[in-house]
């Protein structure tokens, strides 16, 4: 059963978690499915979920961490599965029906910062994953995570860090920018106007865009503000291989959901002669392996306290 979204349906958010994170490969989709695996499952051991509890998955996408945890507790624990894309719910509904798992899932559109219908102190632990960079008021969501949690409750979230990738782009147009005229490197040219469609590449951009606007470390402070109590922030950083060498992957494939893919970036913003200087660049490379992939990723657990 096919239970996507058809193309009328989708909105930015299916569009890049079903298809252009992994550029519409089913081979790089495997390779990414099995990447995040680890991620997802370290978010649910944060959260110690047993047997009888109710957990709130926010921003659940196509209920990664949802449906890990009906696997590993089984059918007496309850999910509530939320998010702001009515084609993703709809999506993760369907699953849940595939899975047979339905009658133990709950599905709510709202925002991480106003968890509509979850009553107060009713959940036994919150997670999310992946989803605060994109909530521009991040201290309100947290305030609503402790406001859903039972006394003693956890929360447990796995966030992407993407302002190093966004310092990145800026500090490339600083390079590029303070290049005299007629002796620009065209390499470190089209790598600059790549990476600035898809990070904020001004100090401005920065400090105003909510996936940059944060460290790790302000999640800690956020989770301090908002009341909870037992809070632990782990930072990992890796850099790899890219695990992408196909061309046309390269081109399909975009960072993060708000970042247009590179095919796109080519069409609508570099003329034909960039286009083909870009690819005769880029290509070899990308098909040598010669590119790397960093992940930053904070890992925060935090309990509400029980009175
Ligand atoms: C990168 S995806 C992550 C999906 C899922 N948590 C996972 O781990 O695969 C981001 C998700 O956050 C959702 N989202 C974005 N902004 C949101 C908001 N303000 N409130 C709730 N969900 C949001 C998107 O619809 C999408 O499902």
């Amino acid at each position: 059963m096919n239970t996507e979204p058809n193309e009328s349906q989708m909105d930015v958010w299916s569009e890049w978690l079903l298809h252009t994170r992994f550029g519409n490969d089913h081979g790089q989709e495997q390779i990414l499915r099995a990447a995040i695996d680890p991620i997802a499952d370290r978010v649910l051991d944060g959260a110690r979920l047993s047997a009888g509890m109710t957990l709130v998955d926010i921003g659940t996408g196509d209920g990664l961490i949802a449906f890990r945890a009906v696997d590993a507790i089984g059918p007496s624990l309850r999910v509530i599965l939320t998010d702001i894309s009515a084609p993703l719910l709809r999506h993760a509904e369907a699953l849940a029906i595939q899975r047979n798992v339905q009658s133990q899932c709950r599905f709510i559109e709202c925002s991480a910062s106003a968890l509509k219908d979850v009553d107060d102190a009713s959940i036994d632990a919150v997670t999310t994953r992946a989803v605060l960079a994109y909530v521009p008021d991040k201290v309100q969501a947290l305030r609503e995570c402790r406001r859903v949690l039972k006394p003693g409750g956890r929360l447990s979230i796995g966030e992407p860090i993407l302002r190093d990738d966004a310092f990145e782009a800026a500090s490339l147009k600083q390079l590029v920018d303070a290049q005299p005229p007629g002796l620009e490197d065209r390499f470190f040219s089209l790598l600059s106007r790549w990476k600035g469609a898809q990070f904020p590449d001004t100090e401005e951009k920065i400090a105003s865009n909510p996936i940059t606007n944060f460290s790790e470390r302000d999640l800690v402070r956020f989770a301090l503000d908002v009341g909870f109590t037992d809070i632990h922030m782990e930072f990992h950083v890796n850099v790899l291989p890219s695990t992408v060498h196909s061309w046309e992957v390269f081109l399909g494939s975009s960072p993060h959901p708000w970042a247009p893919s590179l095919s796109r970036i080519l069409a609508e913003r570099f003329s034909t002669e960039e286009r083909e200087l870009f690819e005769t660049i880029f290509r070899p490379r990308v098909e040598a392996r010669q590119f790397v992939t960093a992940d930053r990723i904070a890992y925060l657990t935090a309990r509400k306290p029980s009175s």
